[in-house]
Parts: C-alpha cells; sequence; structure tokens
C-alpha cells in the first residue's frame, strides 16, 4: 500500500471523556490510542502519512507525545468544524499529492492489518473512485448509517442525528474509514456546506457528491465489527482494551505461551514471547518488554520496557522496569527492579529486595531485603539479608564497587563511594566507609560484652522484691 497517503483524524475534543487530556492519548494496554493506526499504516508500508491535531495546546500535547515519529506530517485544525473541515485541514500540506488517500480516525484502535489490506484490494479490484470501510450491525446506534443501491454500492452516508426513521433502520454503518481518490476528495469538500443537525462540515457528504459526479463508489463489511468500534467515552475505553488485550493473548497462545486465565493478563502490542514461557494471572508486560522461552512469570508480575532472557524465573508481585535479566536468574517474589538495573545470568534476587542502577555479575545474590543501587556487584558475591548501599548522601549519588565472590555479611552497609576487592568478607552488622583491598575480612561494630548475672532470671527477680 506503498502508493498510498494516509490521513489520520485526531482534532476532536474528545468531551465525552471527561478529561483534561486530549482523546487520542489515553491508552490502551500502556499505548496512547493514536499510535494503533499509525502503526497500521506502518505496518501496511504507508510512508506519507499526514495527522490532523487541533489548533489549540491539546494538538500541543498530541505532537509532542508522538516526537520521535520521523515520517508523520502534522496538520492544524484551529477550530473543530467536522470531519470535511479536518480533512480540508490536511489537504493543505497534500497540495502536489495525487492518487488515493487512506482516511482513518485517531480514536479507532482495533483496526488490524489484514482488514486494512483487503479493504485497500477490493477498492483496486473494482477500480472504485471511493470505497467506504463498513460494518453491518443489529443496531446502528450513533453511527453513520450507510445507503447503498441494488449493486451494494454505498449513494450517500446518513449521520444518525439527520437520518430519517426509515434511514436508522438500515444495518449497514459507516466506520469512518475510507479510500478515496485525492482530486474527487478535494472537489467534493469545496462543496460540502454545514446545513445538518450538527452545525458541521461532513466528510461523510462525500459519497453524495461521488454518486453525482458518477464515480464509482464500494463498500468492505469487515468480519469483526469489533475491529471498527471507536473510543468516544471512557466505557468504551475499557471495553476495547479488554478486547485488544484478548486478541493479543490469544495470539501468544497459538505461538507456545501458556497463559493462566488470559482475561487478567494484560500484554501490550510491542512485547515478544519466546516458546514455552508460563504466564500466571495478573501479569502485565508493557512498552517494549522482550521475554525469552522457557520462562515462568509469576502472578501479578509487571513488567516494562524490559529484556528477560531465557529460562528466568519472575516469581509473584515483582515489579521490573527498564532492565534485563540474563538466563535463568531467579526474581522476587516481592522484587523491584529499577530502571538500570542489568543483571547477567544465573543470579538470584530475591524477596524484598529493590535495585536501581546496578550491574550484577553472573551468579551473584542478594537474597533478602536490600537495597542496591549505584552498584557493581561482581560474579559469584553474595549480598546478605539487610545489605544496603548508601548511595545519596542528600545532594549527590555515589558508587559502590563490589569485586567477585565477596560475601557480605547481613544487616551491613556501604557507605558510597566505596570499594571492595574481590574476596572480601563482610562481617555482618558492618558499616564500609573505606575501601576495602581484595582478600580482606573487615568488621566495624563494637566488640561484644557479656554481663554475668544479669539476665532475665535476675530482672524478674528484682521486679519481685519491690
Ligand atoms: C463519524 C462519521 C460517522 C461514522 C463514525 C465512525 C462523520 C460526519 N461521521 O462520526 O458516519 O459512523 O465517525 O466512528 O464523519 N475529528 C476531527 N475534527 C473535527 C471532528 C472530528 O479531527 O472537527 C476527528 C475526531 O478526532 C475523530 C474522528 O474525526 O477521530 C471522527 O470524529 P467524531 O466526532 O468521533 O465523529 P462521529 O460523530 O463518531
Ligand atoms: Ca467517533
Amino acid at each position: 500500500m506503498q502508493d498510498l497517503t494516509a490521513i489520520v483524524l485526531a482534532a476532536g475534543r474528545g468531551t465525552r471523556m471527561q478529561s483534561q487530556f486530549p482523546k487520542v492519548l489515553h491508552e490502551i494496554l500502556g499505548e496512547p490510542l493514536l499510535s494503533y493506526p499509525l502503526r497500521v499504516i506502518s505496518e501496511v508500508g504507508i510512508n506519507s502519512s499526514v495527522v490532523v491535531i487541533s489548533g489549540d495546546d491539546d494538538g500541543d500535547r498530541v505532537k509532542a507525545s508522538f516526537a520521535d515519529l520521523k515520517k508523520t506530517a502534522w496538520a492544524r485544525q484551529l477550530v473543530p468544524k467536522g470531519t470535511g473541515d479536518a480533512v480540508a485541514a490536511a489537504l493543505k500540506g497534500l497540495k502536489k499529492a495525487t492518487g488515493d488517500v487512506l482516511i482513518l480516525c485517531g480514536d479507532v484502535p482495533l483496526m488490524q492489518v489484514d482488514t486494512l489490506t483487503r479493504f485497500y484490494e477490493k477498492h483496486r479490484r473494482l477500480k472504485a473512485k471511493l470505497s467506504v470501510m463498513t460494518a453491518v450491525l443489529d443496531d446502528g446506534g450513533a453511527y453513520g448509517r450507510v445507503l447503498v443501491d441494488e449493486r451494494e454500492a454505498p449513494v450517500a452516508i446518513v449521520e444518525a442525528r439527520d437520518a430519517s426513521p426509515a434511514q436508522l433502520e438500515v444495518k449497514r454503518i459507516n466506520s469512518g474509514t475510507y479510500i478515496v481518490d485525492i482530486d474527487l476528495l478535494r472537489r467534493a469538500l469545496e462543496e460540502t456546506d454545514c446545513n445538518n443537525a450538527q452545525g458541521e462540515y461532513y466528510l461523510t457528504d462525500m459519497v453524495a457528491f461521488a454518486r453525482r459526479e458518477g464515480a464509482f463508489t464500494a463498500i468492505y463489511d469487515v468480519e469483526d465489527s469489533r475491529e471498527i468500534l471507536g473510543v468516544n467515552n471512557r466505557r468504551d475505553l475499557v471495553l476495547l482494551e479488554a478486547f485488544m488485550a484478548s486478541r493479543i493473548a490469544e495470539s501468544w497462545l497459538d505461538n507456545g505461551v501458556t497463559i493462566q486465565a488470559p482475561e487478567q493478563v494484560r500484554i501490550a502490542p510491542r512485547v515478544s514471547i519466546g516458546r514455552d514461557t508460563e504466564i500466571a494471572p495478573g501479569v502485565s508486560l508493557m512498552g517494549k518488554t522482550t521475554v525469552g522461552s522457557g520462562c515462568r512469570l509469576g502472578a501479578g508480575a509487571q513488567i516494562k520496557n524490559s529484556s528477560i532472557s531465557d529460562r528466568v524465573e519472575i516469581k509473584p508481585y515483582s515489579v521490573i522496569e527498564e532492565a534485563e535479566i540474563g538466563m535463568q536468574s531467579m526474581i522476587g517474589p516481592f522484587a523491584r527492579i529499577r530502571p538500570g538495573s542489568i543483571i547477567a545470568a544465573e543470579v538470584k534476587i530475591g524477596n524484598f529486595v529493590e535495585t536501581k542502577k546496578v550491574h550484577f555479575g553472573r551468579g551473584a545474590k542478594a537474597s533478602h531485603l536490600s537495597y542496591i543501587g549505584d552498584a557493581e556487584v561482581g560474579a559469584e558475591s553474595n549480598l546478605g539479608a539487610g545489605t544496603i548501599t548508601c548511595n545519596y548522601d542528600g545532594f549527590n549519588k555515589f558508587k559502590t564497587v563490589i569485586g567477585e565472590r565477596v560475601f557480605v555479611g547481613s544487616d551491613s552497609q556501604l557507605v558510597a563511594p566505596v570499594e571492595l576487592g574481590n574476596d572480601v568478607l563482610v562481617g555482618s552488622g558492618t558499616t564500609v566507609t573505606r575501601d576495602v583491598p581484595e582478600n580482606t575480612m573487615v568488621t566495624a561494630r563494637v566488640r561484644q560484652k557479656e554481663f554475668a548475672r544479669r539476665g532475665m532470671a535476675w530482672r524478674r527477680h528484682s521486679a519481685e522484691e519491690k
């Protein structure tokens, strides 16, 4: 579909969302609504696209959220005066374009690549000048009704609010997705007025215009009408998110991944998962996350923008963000792996351990109740329960470097900046404030004293005497 230009409409106010944010920035599976049609456009190979955004702050916010998009042009619709006016705003920047344009709505996230491809194929096969993607619903609700002739070619689209009772009975509705010859579109928009119930310039009026010109028009009925559902309010948002989540979960089930209670699992569109990985209920995999094969992701694990190698076990309720976990490592339960944590293979991070900006070497362990931040932990080192890197003095962050095969006794603090050489042994309860050379034992704590006959028996006895 490289020869098409795409126009995505995203300037509407979205009043029914009751939100301070523009509608197309509301998220489904952690990705803004607008990202869905944009991804489909790029997957079908369209290189030229224009997104219509509003002229105010909302438009700025939408543009800022997609700042890294290279091939997309932005058009501003200064006042939202209807879909026809929005497309006209896009055409201002497409003065030299020829051929067909694909028009999509920014708030319709479920449309699939295959559907769009078949729509285009039919448009080409029939040599149509204007094709409308349609769906047949039991109740057309607020959608525009598509009126067709005896050959099932559309003659007009009537908005629900302008429709007669008889027209409202029509079950074929307009999805808001079109392929149209750009010259026909230009001519149609010049003639469009706003004499209708909403006082808006309706893009849909182009169908009747095309017929008046004698142009060939066509419809394409989608198989699954859920694909054309739009988000108008928050009920739609959560419903469509559930559809999207189940579609994605089902596709992983078909590709060798076990997902228990799939309706409770949320896997975002850019996630990839290897075979024989098992996912427990309540797991959420967001952003650009990759999970290897043979992994086990325990109940409630939340993983975002991270890379998990093969045969890793993430135990329940662990939270992992912007991190890398090496092969056969074990994380959690209840671990928090924060951004910049690079965990090598065969590492064990146990319960209530928090890491941030760390590098854990192969086979290292922090099994219980620790904070390890701004640190390097050498291979095979073992950080005992309650080990804390004191990395922050209230103003700056400092680094802790721990060599290989180091053993840190429980309840020790490593006050950064500090460095422990290879094979260091830190006695339990030590506060390390100076560098420790390799193969050294270090303790820093008050020597133990014993007070004979001052134990509990003595205290009970003295209490009784009172
Ligand atoms: C539109 C169609 C309707 C169709 C439905 C499918 C028209 C007149 N009606 O109705 O036939 O069944 O979509 O979902 O086209 N937008 C702008 N600027 C505007 C107005 C809208 O950019 O001035 C954008 C919106 O952000 C949205 C899209 O256009 O992405 C559709 O607008 P919306 O107001 O939701 O149209 P509907 O009333 O749903
Ligand atoms: Ca809509």
